[in-house]
């Protein structure tokens, strides 16, 4: 089974591609809900999501701490998608699976187009690095699915400078400060197609008089202001002019 969450479609990409050719069952995680799973003896379990500063997201933590499972895996492994690196968040995930009474064994990450433009110095890549990065990706699929068939024991990621600090200093600055909604703006443009209220993963925007509306439930995956058809969606002043990125978009 692979468990897998995208905001922006990276995630999704890898998960879809990963399933194929390990032919594993897909399974999307619903972040607001429950959810019970029964598993196989012996069964491999691949959690695929993105990196938010680099740790595995909140969100898909809690899910994982809440929903109920029969059974326990015999293999299990995070595929994460980072724009850059993502610090020490095998190692802080391996302890949230801990307490699932999960053992992690391996962690391969891959660097995908970035999705985070909430400050002003943080810029989407160029349509040809953005594009480099997902051939190269495409090129590695293929090992990392051989790799997991043979269950490795590995972790193969980018962690960046100073890991420990961003993993466990900045994250938690991160998530007291600058995870928000409150930014969100939506300007003339938009033609009220609810775009943006029907890819929320935390059903967090409701379209009212034919304009989202932010509930304060938002994890800043960013997928409304990247969806939007007319990009009529603004963060601050932080996105203007940053234009967007989606999965197959470029
Ligand atoms: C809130 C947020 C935080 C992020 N933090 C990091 C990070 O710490 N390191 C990094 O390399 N990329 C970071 N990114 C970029 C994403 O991890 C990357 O673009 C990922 O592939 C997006 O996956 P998705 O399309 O499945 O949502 C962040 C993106 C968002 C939206
Ligand atoms: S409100 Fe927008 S940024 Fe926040 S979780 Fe929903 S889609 Fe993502
Ligand atoms: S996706 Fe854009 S155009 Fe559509 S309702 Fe949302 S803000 Fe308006």
């Amino acid at each position: 089974m692979i468990l897998y969450y995208s905001g922006c479609g990276n995630s999704q990409f890898v998960a879809e591609q990963l399933a194929e050719k390990t032919g594993e069952k897909l399974v999307k995680m619903h972040l607001k809900e429950t959810a019970s799973y029964t598993l196989r003896a012996g069964e491999t379990v691949g959690i695929v999501c993105p990196i938010y500063s680099w740790a595995v997201p909140r969100v898909v933590e809690a899910y994982l701490r809440r929903m109920h499972v029969e059974g326990r895996p015999g293999y299990c492994y995070l595929a994460c998608t980072y724009g850059d690196s993502l610090g020490k968040a095998p190692e802080r995930f391996s302890k949230t699976l801990k307490q699932i009474g999960w053992t992690l064994d391996a962690s391969y990450g891959f660097v995908m187009p970035e999705t985070y433009v909430n400050l002003k110095a943080f810029k989407l890549d160029s349509a040809e690095g953005a594009s480099r990065k997902i051939d190269a990706v495409r090129e590695r699929l293929p090992k990392v699915a051989a790799q997991i068939a043979r269950k490795e024991k590995v972790t193969d990621v980018v962690r960046g400078k100073v890991p420990w600090l961003n993993t466990y200093v900045t994250n938690a600055l991160f998530y007291a400060l600058l995870i928000t909604d409150r930014k969100f703006k939506v300007g003339e443009s938009c033609v009220g197609c609810g775009e943006c209220a029907d890819h929320c993963p935390m059903g967090n925007i409701t379209m009212e008089n034919g304009k989202p509306r932010w509930h304060g439930d938002c994890t800043n995956c960013m997928s409304c202001y990247h969806r939007c058809p007319q990009n009529a969606i603004q963060f601050g002043s932080a996105t203007e002019g940053k234009g967007q990125y989606r999965f197959g978009k470029i």
